[in-house]
């Protein structure tokens, strides 16, 4: 009879102390998730928030007296830094312009970054491609008012709105998609 009452009791107390554990290991489990969550609603934001808050690089740049932009009828590399806000960072980054002289104070201006995939392309002065703009990443050519003439280009080069203030030629810089035939800015 004893035997029975203390292997009950046993038994009775390993279901409690077992249920007891799991209700324990619930709670525990719970409370963990919860956290999880709490903790993982602001890391999401701060991945993606930046992201979403990304900014588009159209700005009116100033490029430089239009007087010496006139001394020669060459096109001449310009380079100058924007700001890029990108969430909560600021960052000064590199951009080029080329300024194309086409008479008295009348300029066209292309973005310096070629077409196809973005790499820098110069004005020839010599060689096959004298009077030309050639890009040595793919041999992308392009003739001096931008047309596409050889290599893999997809469109001519992005040509940017420009206005004279005061003596000085400035140009709203924008950066286009690489790659495609149309000209989307991004
Ligand atoms: S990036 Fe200029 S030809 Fe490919």
């Amino acid at each position: 009879m004893n035997n029975f009452l203390i292997d009950r009791r046993g038994e009775s107390q390993d279901e409690s102390s077992i249920s007891r554990r799991t209700f324990l290991q619930y709670t525990v489990a719970a409370v963990s998730s919860f956290i999880g969550i709490l903790a993982g609603v602001p890391l999401v934001g701060y991945v993606t928030g930046p992201l979403q808050a990304k900014q588009k690089v159209g700005s009116w740049v100033s490029l430089g007296k239009v007087a010496d932009f006139a001394k020669s009828n060459d096109p001449q590399l310009v380079q100058f830094t924007i700001t890029q806000q990108d969430g909560w960072t600021e960052a000064q980054e590199g951009r080029t312009c080329w300024v194309v002289p086409q008479g008295g104070n009348s300029f066209t201006v292309f973005n310096g970054r070629c077409t196809h995939l973005g790499c820098a392309y110069s004005w020839q002065t010599q060689g096959d491609w004298a009077g030309k703009f050639s890009c040595p990443c793919h041999n992308g050519i392009y003739d001096r008012a931008g047309h596409v003439i050889g290599g893999p280009p997809p469109r001519p080069l992005d040509m940017l709105e420009t206005k004279v203030v005061d003596g000085q030629l400035n140009v709203f810089y924008e950066d286009f998609r690489l790659g495609v035939p149309d000209k989307t800015p991004i």
